[in-house]
């Protein structure tokens, strides 16, 4: 094995190290500005390097957080005593990673898919976030459920470019996390979430394996299979537990590490529920760890809401919604532990 190798297989294993996961912290300008209107807060540079300066330095939450996705913007500002964030990250034992995509844009000729774009000069972007001290990316690609999607051609597009990302991400030395996301608006029910969601990984697979990419210097991060949220008929727990195993056992090859979910619009307390119950069930190929960005993050928007003096609070929040998932990781997590 050549040191890169080397180097992207102990990246990847230490981001889902036990008892830790990932914090998605790269939501894009247009993103956080609806997060921050939801506590009344306009989104200006100052306001965004300090709401990102109180995640990154909550103490004590290295003990249960192993990286923090950042956004191009978050990557180059520093914390208020001047300390680049990458570099803040690093020394409180947290990996810096960076989102590189460039959005989900409506795919010519299907009504109501997309495709995401940001391929184009991604060779060049990867060696400057590299630089910054990114050791780790994601790429996140939009399949959307719905009356006759998505398309087979859908799927295969959004794979393919997946698959060419994670490649350039390996040339450069960095983890790809591989985000291929169902998403869980909608009326549909948790059976047609599981099939596609195993249409869509058996493609992201068969394009990885084409694109030569290492599994184990990659991890993936995908949707739980879960009832769509307008469903009248809302699967239980245990119920996701299962049907996400399944469908993961059935799709995603035991050399890659760590499978961190995504959040998707679950609340908080579900998307720790969910992970939980998937750990309790007893021991698979791969970690299975979270990389939550609403998840972690709502209570700690609440808890702020902008103001200087509830920045306790809001660190406080942080830890705890931290420390529960990082008990989801092993299955040992109580619902007396919310109060
Ligand atoms: P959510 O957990 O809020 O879905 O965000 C995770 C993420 O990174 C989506 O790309």
């Amino acid at each position: 094995m050549n040191a890169n190798a080397s180097g992207l297989e102990s990246t990847a294993r230490s981001l889902v190290a036990p008892g830790k996961g990932i914090l998605a912290a790269d939501e894009s300008g247009p993103t956080i500005e609806k997060r921050f209107q939801g506590i009344g807060l306009p989104s200006t540079e100052p306001n965004r390097r300090t709401y990102r300066e109180l995640l990154f330095t909550t103490p004590g939450v290295s003990e249960y957080i192993s990286g923090a996705i950042l956004y191009d913007e978050t990557i180059r500002q520093a914390s208020s005593d001047g300390i680049p964030f990458p570099r803040l990250l690093e020394s409180r034992g947290i990996v810096p990673g960076i989102k590189v995509d460039e959005g989900a844009k409506p795919l010519p000729g299907f009504p109501g898919e997309k495709v995401t774009e940001g391929l184009d000069g991604l060779r060049g972007r990867l060696a400057q976030y590299r630089e910054l001290g990114a050791r780790f990316a994601k790429w996140r690609a939009v399949i959307d459920i719905g009356e006759g999607i998505p398309t087979a051609y859908c799927i295969r597009a959004n794979a393919h470019a997946l698959a060419r990302y994670a490649a350039l991400s390996q040339e450069a030395g960095i983890v790809p996390i591989v985000e291929p996301e169902v998403l869980m608006d909608g009326g549909h029910t948790i059976e047609r979430c599981g099939e596609v969601t195993a249409e869509l990984l058996s493609q992201v697979y068969a394009e990885l394996a084409g694109h030569r990419v290492r599994l184990e210097g990659t991890l993936l991060k995908p949707n739980m299979v879960i009832s769509g949220k307008k469903c009248p008929a809302q699967a239980d727990v245990s119920r996701v537990a299962e049907e996400t195993v399944r469908t993961l056992l059935r799709t995603v090859p035991a050399a890659v590490p760590g499978i961190v979910f995504l959040s998707g619009g679950q609340t908080p307390r579900q998307a720790t529920e969910h992970l939980n119950a998937m750990n309790a069930m007893g021991v698979n190929p791969w970690e299975l760890s979270f990389s939550y960005g609403r998840a972690l993050q709502d209570p700690v928007l609440k808890a702020w809401k902008g103001e200087p003096g509830n920045l306790p609070a809001a660190q406080s929040a942080f830890l705890h919604r931290a420390k529960v998932n990082g008990a989801a990781r092993s299955g040992n997590y109580l619902p007396e532990m919310e109060v």
